[in-house]
């Protein structure tokens, strides 16, 4: 039964409200979403709210207003409006790394104030904005040269997970708003094709990196500047000159500055910016090279319009508050395993895996802040493609699937010029989607007249599978800052309630520690190396007997 997998956590009136939305799933489990709008005829009202220039509906989850009320207690009973204060403090609400998790402060006004171990923030956030503002008129005026004197015309960004994700995600989604004359591309991957793919048409004398990595010893990124510096000096063939193609984003400036970057050409990150809450930061500079020191500014001020709404409005119209609850009643009363995100703007398809990681670095843990067992079920997995596209291939498993994914859909009134064809239907679509989801289609509607029964039965849609619907007037900067804003809080939400650090991901460091000893075994050609387990073994024997046969292939592309 839902209510005993799920738990729930050991504070006992936490708990007993736990226990009381339990008890009241009984109440909720029977009803259809399409008794529930019956019987409410405001429901579509009553269960909305805008704030931030976004609509939130959550009319379509399984709840009532007892539900809501429970959920809302919930979270005061976990403390979160203090919770929310700590953050916006500076607090060091990242407690298994003792320190702050402030990315709110990259966003506040200049006059804003925000200490952290005593020191104000905000003073060495505007500096490090001008001096990004700096570098990317450079680049875009054309008076940013490459080391034999042509203008740089493309930025390659180097770096992974959230020194990459986020910043991939708005160079994409703000393509209307950059420039048509350069060239912005993301190499992540360790597997050189992605490198290769990314270059093999561009002149290096014309291309700038961008190397971020807060720690610096990201083996990934550190190998793909390695060979972009190979890359570079191939053809420019002087070490001297190849300065003026990189620079550095990092909370390591002095690693960066040993491995060869000019001071000057270093932006500083701080160990309070968490990897994928960055994107405000210097993480965030071939975004601000592409779209603009003023387009930036205001992108920035719509994550600080939802980090002020979230630190003030009343919980029960809060919109990060909100949406949290909503995962947390589908996940640990309901059941629901995986969310879908589903951007039905083709410029947000980077989105989905955004928030993927988002949620999921941060929410995939099982520990309390306290180290104990969590009593509770925490992040479910997050997935989701761009509409219609989904519509054709993986909708079909939401309407008549034996298991319940929440959909979260995401819209604008207003299209781009670029999107302009078809945007009605494109909205249309998003709007037919949540409808078929809360009301689907019933057995006697199914078939027509001479169908089989069977045949009825396969057509027919149960319906009742919750989804939120957000929607904004156009995808400007500002929207999508507080879209980005909105998911971050409601993470942070989720994260409270399940006593959790949303701000650590250890899980990440084991693999990284086991692949450094297994390529030391794969390179000194040791399959008996110590700490192998026996399928792990036969594995890196697998390897050494297709190497020694001569099977790897020649490095030499085409
Ligand atoms: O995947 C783990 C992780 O630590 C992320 O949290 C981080 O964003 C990414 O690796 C890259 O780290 P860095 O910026 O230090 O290279």
């Amino acid at each position: 039964m839902v209510r005993r997998a799920t738990g729930g956590p050991s504070d006992v009136s936490l708990s007993h409200t736990w226990q009381t939305l339990a008890e009241h799933l009984d109440e909720v489990r029977p009803r259809h979403l399409r008794d529930l709008f019956q019987l409410d005829p405001e429901r579509g009202q009553r269960f909305s709210e805008e704030a931030a220039g976004w609509y939130l509906d959550y009319s379509k989850n399984r709840i009532t207003r007892r539900t809501l009320e429970l959920l809302l207690r919930l979270a005061c009973t976990s403390r979160l409006p203090a919770k929310i204060d700590a953050m916006f403090n500076g607090d060091p609400v990242n407690s298994s790394e003792g320190r702050a998790a402030l990315h709110v402060a990259l966003r506040m006004p200049a006059d804003a104030s925000v200490r952290v171990d005593g020191r104000d923030v905000v003073p060495d956030v505007q500096r490090v904005l001008r001096r990004m503002e700096n570098f990317a008129g450079k680049v875009r005026s054309g008076t940013w040269f490459g080391g034999t004197g042509k203008k740089i015309r493309n930025i390659v960004n180097l770096g992974i997970g959230g020194s990459a994700i986020g910043v991939g995600m708005a160079c994409a989604a703000l393509q209307h708003y950059g420039r048509r004359d350069m060239q912005f591309r993301f190499v992540s991957n360790m597997d050189g094709a992605d490198f290769f793919l990314a270059t093999r048409d561009l002149d290096p004398r014309e291309t700038l990196f961008i190397v971020c990595s807060k720690t610096f010893h990201t083996p990934e990124t550190l190998r793909n500047a390695a060979a972009a510096r190979a890359w570079c000096l191939e053809d420019i063939q002087d070490e001297g000159a190849l300065r003026a193609h990189f620079v550095a984003v990092t909370g390591n400036r002095d690693a960066a500055i040993a491995a060869g970057f000019a001071p000057e050409h270093v932006f500083d990150v701080w160990d309070w910016v968490n990897g994928r809450y960055s994107l405000c930061s210097a993480m965030g500079l071939a975004l601000l090279t592409a779209i603009g020191p003023a387009a930036f500014r205001e992108m920035l001020a719509g994550f600080h319009d939802m980090d002020t709404h979230f630190l003030s409005a009343p919980m029960k119209q809060n919109l990060p508050v909100l949406l949290g609850l909503m995962g947390v009643w589908n996940n640990n009363f309901l059941g629901a395993r995986s969310v879908a995100i589903l951007p039905y703007a083709h410029d947000l398809r980077r989105f989905p895996s955004y928030v993927q990681q988002l949620m999921m670095e941060s929410n995939g843990k099982s520990v309390t802040q306290d180290g104990a067992p969590v009593g509770s079920i925490t992040s479910p997995v997050y997935w989701g493609a761009c509409g219609t596209n989904g519509q054709h291939s993986f909708h079909q498993l939401l309407h008549q699937g034996t298991q319940i994914v929440p959909c979260d859909f995401i819209g604008f009134l207003s299209p781009l010029p670029s999107s302009a064809g078809g945007h009605e239907e494109l909205l249309a679509n998003m709007y037919a989607q949540a409808q078929a989801l809360a009301f689907g289609r019933p057995l006697d509607e199914g078939g027509g007249p001479g169908d089989a029964q069977a045949r009825g039965k396969h057509r027919q849609v149960q319906g009742n599978r919750p989804s939120n619907t957000l929607l904004a007037a156009k995808l400007t900067p500002r929207s999508l800052g507080a879209l980005v804003a909105l998911y971050e809080h409601s993470v942070f939400t989720q994260g409270v309630i399940w006593d959790i650090d949303s701000f650590d991901q250890w899980g990440v460091e084991l693999g990284k520690t086991l692949a450094a000893h297994i390529a030391q075994a794969l390179g000194a050609g040791q399959a008996h190396a110590q700490g192998l387990d026996s399928s792990t073994r036969a594995l890196v024997q697998k390897y050494l007997d297709a190497k020694a046969a001569g099977a790897m292939c020649a490095s030499e592309r085409t």
